[in-house]
């Protein structure tokens, strides 16, 4: 279904769990090689693995009606970190600042909990995401790992600091 209307974020709660089904599937099936998981994993969750996801993470989901347009998790580390992960923006809405919505979303959220930092690991071959996350305000750390799942590929640690509101 298309629409139109200027999206809207919303925090799911854990009796939204088919909502982040949903969107996460279709991000794994369309984006692969950018996610630390993979489609034949999630798509055999269950509901209590779904409502698990919820539990241990703060997912935000963009929609426009009732149209899923991104996605984005952030999960506590410690008291002084959040990390950003799994950020999809659906590609027919890619190029009209929904990944940005959605980090904002993220960094009200690491500001309102006092937290001065925001992290993220991203492969070094996702040359965009990369550019959108420096464009965003991070900086890469040096710091290097195997990408999950793929030893041949590597991927970065970068993080931003959260301003004081
Ligand atoms: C990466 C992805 C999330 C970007 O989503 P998007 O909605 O197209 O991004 P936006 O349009 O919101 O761009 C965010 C900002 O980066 C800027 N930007 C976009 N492309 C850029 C580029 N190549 N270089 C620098 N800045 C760029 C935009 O202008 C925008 O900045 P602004 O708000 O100041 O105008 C999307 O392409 C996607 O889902 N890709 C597949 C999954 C993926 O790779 N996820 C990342 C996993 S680590």
């Amino acid at each position: 279904m298309v629409s139109n209307s200027q999206p809207t974020i919303l925090v799911l709660s854990q009796d939204d769990w088919k909502l982040l089904r949903e969107v996460r599937l279709k991000a794994l099936r369309e984006a692969p090689h950018a996610f630390a998981s993979s489609l034949e994993l999630e798509t055999a969750f269950a509901e209590a693995d779904w409502r698990h996801q919820i539990q241990r993470s703060t997912w935000f989901l963009a929609r426009s009606e009732t149209v899923d347009v991104g996605v984005v998790a952030g999960t506590e580390q410690g008291p002084r970190e959040r990390h950003l992960s799994g950020l999809w923006v659906a590609p027919n809405w890619r190029g009209k600042g929904i990944s940005r919505m959605l980090f904002d979303a993220v960094e009200a959220w690491a500001r309102k909990e006092g937290t001065p930092l925001i992290s993220l690991w991203v492969s070094l071959d996702n040359l965009k995401a990369r550019a959108i996350y420096q464009h965003l305000g991070f900086t890469p750390t040096g710091l290097v790992a195997p990408f999950p799942g793929d030893a041949q590929r590597k991927e970065e640690r970068m993080v931003r600091r959260v301003p004081s509101a």
